[in-house]
């Protein structure tokens, strides 16, 4: 699908963003192991956490929907080798995640995903389960891989590497281990499996970046789904950058470790406010108010990183409008995302009229530019750099057009009807 993006004359009003894709994956699987029923209320309709929920049926577990919102999750007795190979479609989280699940099971099994899936790095999660005496068939640590199911010992891991997927997958092994499974990071990155584990009764103890957990059986409890601060954030943006624009966004999960980008736009100068604190399944949410403003240049680096590691291409947009120089440094993943993000990002917006460069593990961007537009975007199969490039379309002087638009389906297939409620033109 192709689209056209016009200029936008502000966005206004108020809006519900759909539930988080890190936590939708979570309850979807944590709940196939608590051999019970576990009713999940507001989960991501995206393609990934689709990719996720057809695994654990592949696996045994039957799925009721109650309607639109709530589905049902019955585990049964345990999981079971399934009749197929395993599809994982685009989604790393799925991969890495159900890796750590399936390592230790008493069945063999293989995972396959779609192209940019297939190019992506497993060698970060293979190197640590094989120390818990995981065994794996695989061509140069990518899918399609095999996992050769196998008993497995806990480890205390120090990663080299602040990743909520590694550090979760070494983790969902861990509950299934002999004795204990420590896993240490650099940074702190996204905690919601270790929430996620209090809330269903884990054996878990957190002590700063480290986290350690022993066998374990999860318990059924019921989970409800924040909205996505990853999702929100490109409203956040488009509202910050698009001049007459005030929006509130509701239920957005403000979780401490995904929250980076709101501290960063705070810091450029963004109104951001956090309105109604709230508790949801053991996660913090609040409402968002955000009003058009006159940004200023930052420097992005260390520890805020993971914290904000899916927003870098959408902040990229924002530093555009800032005065002055953003930079980003020690952000070199963002080169094994969905798409090398730090070429891609950095190509598009040159297109579009940004002033920006990429170094080895960044960018920086000199700002306020006008961004012309008039231009034809390429997605690279990366949902986040489509929805990006269109927030960049709403301040364009001339219309801007982005081929294979479909992508937003992997996070956020409701992007455009809710872009079109807010906008006006
Ligand atoms: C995710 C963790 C992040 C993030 C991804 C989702 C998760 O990856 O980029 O979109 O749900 O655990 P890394 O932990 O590998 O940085």
């Amino acid at each position: 699908m192709n689209i056209t993006v016009n200029k936008s004359n502000g966005l206004k009003g108020n809006i519900e963003i759909p539930a988080d894709k890190s936590i939708t994956h979570r309850a979807f699987m944590f709940a196939a192991l608590t051999k019970g029923k576990v009713k999940v209320s507001n989960f991501s309709k995206g393609a990934d956490c689709m990719s996720t929920l057809k695994i654990i049926q592949n696996l045994g577990c039957d799925i009721e929907y109650l309607n639109e919102k709530e589905l049902i999750i019955n585990a049964k007795n345990a999981i079971n080798k399934p009749q197929s190979p395993l599809d994982c479609g685009n989604s790393g989280t799925t991969t890495r995640l159900m890796t750590g699940i399936l390592a230790g099971q008493n069945f063999n099994c293989k995972l396959f995903g779609d192209q940019s899936l297939s190019k992506r790095p497993m060698k970060r999660v293979i190197t640590p389960l094989e120390l818990m005496g995981a065994k794996f068939i695989h061509n140069d640590y990518k899918l399609p891989i095999e996992i050769i199911g196998t008993k497995l010992n806990g480890i205390d891991y120090n990663s080299p590497l602040a990743s909520a997927q590694v550090k979760s997958c070494l983790l969902l092994a861990g509950l299934n281990a002999e004795g204990k499974t420590t896993f240490t990071e650099p940074y702190k990155s996204r905690n919601h499996t270790e929430l996620m584990f209090e809330y269903m009764g884990a054996k878990i103890q957190i002590d700063g970046n480290k986290v350690t957990v022993s066998k374990s059986q999860l318990k059924p409890v019921d989970i409800n789904i924040c909205g996505d601060i990853s999702s929100a954030a490109f409203f956040i943006v488009a509202a910050l950058i698009t001049p007459n624009s005030d929006i509130i966004i509701k239920n957005v999960g403000i979780n401490e470790t995904r929250s980076g980008i709101i501290d960063v736009l705070k810091a450029m100068n963004g109104s951001i406010e956090i309105l109604d604190k709230r508790i949801i399944s053991n996660e913090e949410i609040a409402d968002i108010r955000v009003k058009y403003s006159e940004l200023r240049g930052t420097t992005i680096e260390g520890a805020i990183i993971p914290r904000l590691i899916d927003e870098i291409p959408i902040l990229a947009v924002a530093a555009t409008q800032a005065k002055g120089t953003t930079i980003i440094k020690d952000a070199q993943d963002l080169r094994n995302k969905e798409a090398d993000r730090i070429t891609a990002v950095k190509t598009e917006l040159r297109k579009i009229g940004a002033n920006i460069e990429e170094t080895p593990d960044g960018l920086v961007i000199k700002g306020k530019t006008d961004l012309a537009g008039n231009c034809e975007i390429e997605c690279y199969h990366d949902h986040r750099i489509a929805m990006s490039a269109y927030v960049a379309g709403l301040i364009c002087k001339k219309p801007i057009k982005i081929n294979e638009f479909q992508w937003v389906d992997i996070s956020f297939p409701e992007f455009l009807s809710l872009m079109n409620k807010i906008s006006t033109y």
